[in-house]
């Protein structure tokens, strides 16, 4: 057996004040989203805020044209897990939608998603919300040098699945800097002390998709919505994440709170 030293890029200073740039440039396009969200708008008009928006920052909207995706913003409403494509779809009040977006500017990607509340949620979208955010919260607390990936996915999982909700096994977080989906795969669920060890200056994403019922999906026909397979609700969040001396810093940190998801104390 042979071992290969690991393909994860470390990040110059230089570039991590790039990262810090695209990052808060893209948290700012998202608290933008949340101050919008409202029953009957249309998936298609958060597109196109979300198109404007980031062409006003002087960035461009990375998901338009990737690998064929044909909007600038993933909008996956209720029980869409991830990579729903924005249309004539009205939100309907009681709805629960993860907008993600991903800046591209001088060169690097800013990657950040949340679920925001379409009018009063129900309990059981409120939970599966409120989980998944909780869930992110937990997996960058593993954060630091010298820790594992697969402390990061335990931690997410032990959390979840004590919540009576499932972890999505089918979609990863990612390591992002020039390339908008690079190494190392950040699994939201596994054992913790395995896998790769984390250093100093690694940038990557982690993204939690929780479900309230199995955590099994399906890609539909159009070959990008992926819904889950019971037909129950999912939530997400994703931050963009630097791992310090010490931690972890959050790339795509916004300052104020998120209109429209950050709106309970509790569950
Ligand atoms: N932003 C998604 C992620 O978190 C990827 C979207 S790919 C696209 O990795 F093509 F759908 F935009
Ligand atoms: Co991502
Ligand atoms: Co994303």
């Amino acid at each position: 057996m042979h071992f290969r030293r690991s393909s994860v890029e470390i990040k110059t200073q230089r570039e991590i004040e790039l990262m810090r740039e695209v990052g808060r440039l893209a948290g700012e396009t998202l608290s933008a989203v949340g101050d919008i969200i409202r029953p009957g708008i249309t998936t298609d008009e958060i597109n196109e805020f979300v198109h404007a928006d980031t062409l006003r920052k002087g960035a461009e909207p990375a998901p338009l044209n990737y690998l064929g995706f044909p909007k600038s913003v993933c909008t996956s409403v209720n029980e869409i897990v991830c990579h729903g494509i924005p249309g004539p779809q009205k939100l309907l009040a009681g709805d629960i939608i993860n907008v993600d977006v991903t800046h591209l500017y001088k060169g690097y990607h800013g990657d950040t998603s949340a679920t925001f509340y379409v009018g009063t949620p129900s309990a059981e979208a409120r939970k599966v919300t409120e989980v998944s955010r909780k869930s992110l919260e937990l997996g960058i607390a593993q954060v630091a040098p010298g820790a594992r990936l697969g402390d990061i996915g335990a931690a997410i999982q032990e959390f979840a699945e004590g919540q009576n909700c499932s972890v999505v096994r089918d979609f990863v977080g990612h390591g992002i800097g020039r390339k908008f989906h690079d190494e190392p795969k950040v699994s939201h669920y596994g054992k913790a002390g395995t896998g790769l060890r984390l250093k100093e200056g690694m940038t990557f994403t982690i993204e939690p998709m929780i479900n309230v019922g199995h955590w099994e999906v399906k890609v539909l026909e159009d070959e990008w919505t992926a819904v889950t397979l019971d037909g129950t609700l999912s939530a997400q969040f994703e931050h963009t994440v630097l791992v310090t001396g010490d931690g972890a810093e959050i790339l795509t940190a916004r300052p104020g709170k998120l209109k429209n998801s950050e709106i309970f104390d509790d569950y």
